[in-house]
């Protein structure tokens, strides 16, 4: 089995469980997936992708509106034959450029920042892609630009410089002001939707490490209009009594669309839920109490994670990666994060006494090891 076959099948399987015909999809996927999708599963991968834990290039997201709507979503790091920080990168620029003969996408904002997310020879991934998928047309395609790759001391001078770019200088001192607790909340992504719409955003991550969810309410209270408090009824159901998340770090974003003042329209709250349960069946139980909370089925839940495993829940943690909360003032969600488990899933090492993993509490090592090559 190669990791191309392994992966086609779960994106069929997931297109079936939220109702989307799975042909372009696959077809996608497999240009993404690039070099990585020939190599066997019974091999390591051929480049440790930060994607996954288990260094698997993809990993699927479906996204739950409070209103009935669903959507399909695939992060995928695209790889060349060759893997390497540099390679990697003039990959990702050239998918860019072929997607765009393909798809009608609207790159005016990527082309005014592309250059300060580019470098001869990046510290840590520079550009994934999330493919997103809906019953209504699509595919819509979103860019996600690592603002680490020269160094996470210069994220915040990078990110400044592109919001002044996208002429948005007054929105980035909304995120200076969320970066509130020095080195313990970090810059991680930035990320551009690619189509052609009103609606397409700006999008800005950080990590917040160790954190309260009261830190993740105190950024979500720049959102004109949401209800912080659903933050932290959403970390209790998912983490239970943690007090500080001192595992993989919350994540907390914020986004702008067209006509958007300072203040971002959105606010989301990523939960690494694989760090704060001892198994995919505990995780599980706590997302389908979510999912009863916010009036959503249950059991579309057991559909999307049969679709991508068969393996007994209670054996380890990871499947169940992450889960999100969606707040604006016109549209609430929940998206439930699937590891491919391509590679294995996430390894069973930073284990506590309480089988809870530890995680990383610092920023991963850069320029990991390629596998299999050199
Ligand atoms: N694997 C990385 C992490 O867990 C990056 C990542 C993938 C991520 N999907 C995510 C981060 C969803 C936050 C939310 O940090």
């Amino acid at each position: 089995m190669t990791l191309g076959g392994h992966i086609e099948t779960q994106t069929r399987n997931l297109c079936a469980g939220v109702g989307l015909d799975a042909e372009e999809p696959v077809r996608l996927l497999g240009d993404v997936l690039g070099a990585a999708g020939a190599r066997a599963l019974s091999e390591p991968p051929l480049w440790s992708s930060d994607v996954a834990d288990d260094g698997a290039p993809v990993e699927y997201s479906v996204q739950f509106d409070d209103d009935g709507g669903r959507r399909l979503r695939i992060l995928a790091e695209t790889l060349p034959e060759h893997p390497g920080p540099a390679a990697n990168l003039r990959a990702a620029q050239d998918l860019v450029d072929s997607l765009a003969s393909r798809y009608d996408l609207a790159l005016d904002r990527l082309r005014a920042v592309q250059d300060l997310f580019s470098c001869a020879e990046p510290q840590d991934w520079a550009w994934w892609f999330s493919l997103i998928f809906t019953a209504d047309g699509g595919p819509q395609i979103k860019i996600y630009l690592n603002p680490n790759m020269r160094g996470a001391a210069s994220a915040p001078q990078l990110v400044a410089e592109a919001f002044d770019r996208l002429d948005m200088p007054d929105a980035y001192a909304t995120v200076r002001n969320a970066l509130r607790r020095g080195g313990l909340d970090r810059l991680s992504f930035v990320a551009l939707d690619l189509d052609q719409s009103s609606q397409a955003r700006v999008k800005v991550y950080f990590s917040q490490h160790d954190a309260r969810p009261t830190d993740a309410e105190a950024v979500a209270s720049a959102v004109p209009g949401i209800e912080v408090g659903q933050v932290r009824a959403f970390c209790s159901v998912l983490a239970g009594d943690v007090a500080v998340f001192r595992g993989r770090p919350l994540v907390s974003s914020y986004s702008w669309v067209s006509g958007d003042g300072p203040e971002p329209s959105n606010y989301s709250c990523y939960l690494p839920v694989r760090d704060y349960v001892r198994d995919d069946a505990v995780a599980r139980d706590r997302v389908r109490r979510l999912f009863r909370q916010r009036g959503l089925d249950p059991a579309v839940l057991d559909k999307v994670i049969t679709a991508v495993t068969d393996r007994p829940l209670s054996a380890h943690a990871g499947l169940l990666a992450h889960v999100s909360l969606r707040l604006s003032h016109y549209k609430t969600g929940t998206t439930v994060y699937l590891s491919s488990e391509a590679h294995g899933g996430t390894p069973l090492r930073d284990v506590d006494a309480v089988g809870h993993r530890t995680g990383w509490t610092s920023p991963r090592p850069v320029g990991r090891a390629v596998i299999g090559q050199e």
